[in-house]
């Protein structure tokens, strides 16, 4: 399957083998959320789906680029990069060439065929893994020497410059930093993290896609970020050295209630409060205290769904299912929101039947399968091979 398939791909389209394969994960996170941009804490790990890449220099401009997985192909040119609406999935790899040369890195074209396991729009990064994964490509392609503290932020330079997406610095950080036995506990401010060893031998992580593809760009994730600005901006006003809701803490919050207009107030107190749900959850872990954590999970869902309102009746459908389940430790929507899956902590020896359950219940309600995946966790961005 992969890498293989990529290879034999490239073989077949470009008629040599490829100078370089390299493997980019994609990611979960098991609480956190909507932290990122806000200079918060997250905790996420790099996961058993990955995107592959085969790829060879060339010598002039032009990059040849083809996606496995859509049966599409597409040329550009490095001195012509723009958006393409006939190839949205180019933007990925056009954003981060145009980054990369912005940086002052000189480039050459590139002959390049991508293809992997991770599904598309369902919260678990395949956007960052592409990026990530194609500046390992032009790193290692063009000798750029780039370290990889600076190789990630031109990934999430990628998306927010050239795709058009705020995001924060979480999925390509894990894409980047992941490791097989541990999720990372990371500062989004100082970038200073921690590795929190996964332990539950007994235990498996299950992600259920909802099957509602959701688009962030097109969502109301940057929305999100505005509510959250304008909150900070009021909170200037009492105190000037605020400059994140990475810096307030619930009390400061609570007693300025009055300043601010309803919602903002729902959205500053869900981040607040979830920064702190990530550091009593590290301490759960670190405890193998997992039913606790858990409860950090449904915690945070239930801050997602009615305070942040980036839910949706499908992910609030599947969380609920899993609630009075003794199985089942923890439940939340994961990632941006607005559809994708939920992860879910539960007991390894009860999962098929809960997973079969699942399946029922929610083709019942949303006439709609339910796809499952059980994830491990996996090491970051790779080269498999040169
Ligand atoms: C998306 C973004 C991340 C993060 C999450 C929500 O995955 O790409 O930066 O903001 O949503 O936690």
């Amino acid at each position: 399957m992969y890498p293989s398939s990529v290879v034999e791909l490239f073989k077949e389209h470009f008629k040599a083998p490829p100078s370089l394969v390299v493997r980019a994960p994609g990611r979960v996170n098991l609480i956190g959320e909507h932290t990122d941009y806000n200079d918060g804490f997250v905790l996420p790990a790099a996961i058993d789906k990955a995107i592959y890449f085969a790829a060879s220099p060339r010598a002039d401009l032009v990059c040849r680029l083809v996606a496995q997985n859509l049966h599409d192909l597409c040329e550009i040119r490095l001195d012509r990069l723009e958006k393409n609406p006939s190839h949205p999935w180019a933007d990925y790899l056009a954003g981060v060439m145009s980054v990369v040369q912005k940086a002052g890195f000189d480039l050459r074209g590139v002959d390049l065929v991508f293809g992997g396991d991770i599904p598309v729009g369902s919260g678990l990064s395949s956007s960052a893994a592409l990026e990530a994964g194609m500046v390992r490509v032009l790193d290692q392609l063009f000798g750029l020497g780039l370290p990889v503290f600076e190789q990630i932020k031109l990934a999430k330079a990628a998306e927010n410059d050239f795709v058009g997406l705020n995001c924060g610095i979480m999925d390509m950080f894990a894409s980047v930093m992941g490791q097989s036995e541990a999720c990372l506990k990371l500062d989004c401010r100082s970038l200073a993290f921690d590795y929190i060893p996964f332990h539950a031998p007994d235990e498996a992580l299950i992600l259920n896609n909802t099957g509602v593809k959701h688009s962030l760009v097109e969502s109301e994730y940057n929305t999100r970020q505005q509510e959250c600005t304008e909150g900070v901006r009021l909170l200037q006003t009492v105190d000037p050295a605020i400059r994140n809701l990475r810096d307030v803490s619930p009390d400061l919050l609570e007693a300025e209630k009055k300043r601010f207009p309803e919602r903002v107030f729902r959205r500053c107190a869900y981040v607040v409060q979830e920064n702190r749900r990530v550091e009593m959850a590290c301490a759960a872990l670190k405890n193998d205290e997992l039913a606790r954590f858990g409860a950090f999970m449904y915690q945070s869902h239930e801050g997602l769904q009615h305070d942040y309102e980036v839910s949706c009746p499908e992910l609030d459908f599947l969380v609920d299912l899993t609630r009075h389940e003794p199985a089942v430790l923890g439940s939340r929507m994961m990632g941006g929101g607005f559809g994708g899956c939920t992860i879910n902590l539960v007991k390894s020896a009860a999962a098929d039947e809960l997973l079969e359950k699942w399946r029922r219940d929610y083709a019942r309600k949303f006439d709609r399968s339910l796809v499952s995946y059980r994830v491990q966790l996996s090491d970051g961005v790779r080269i498999l091979a040169v």
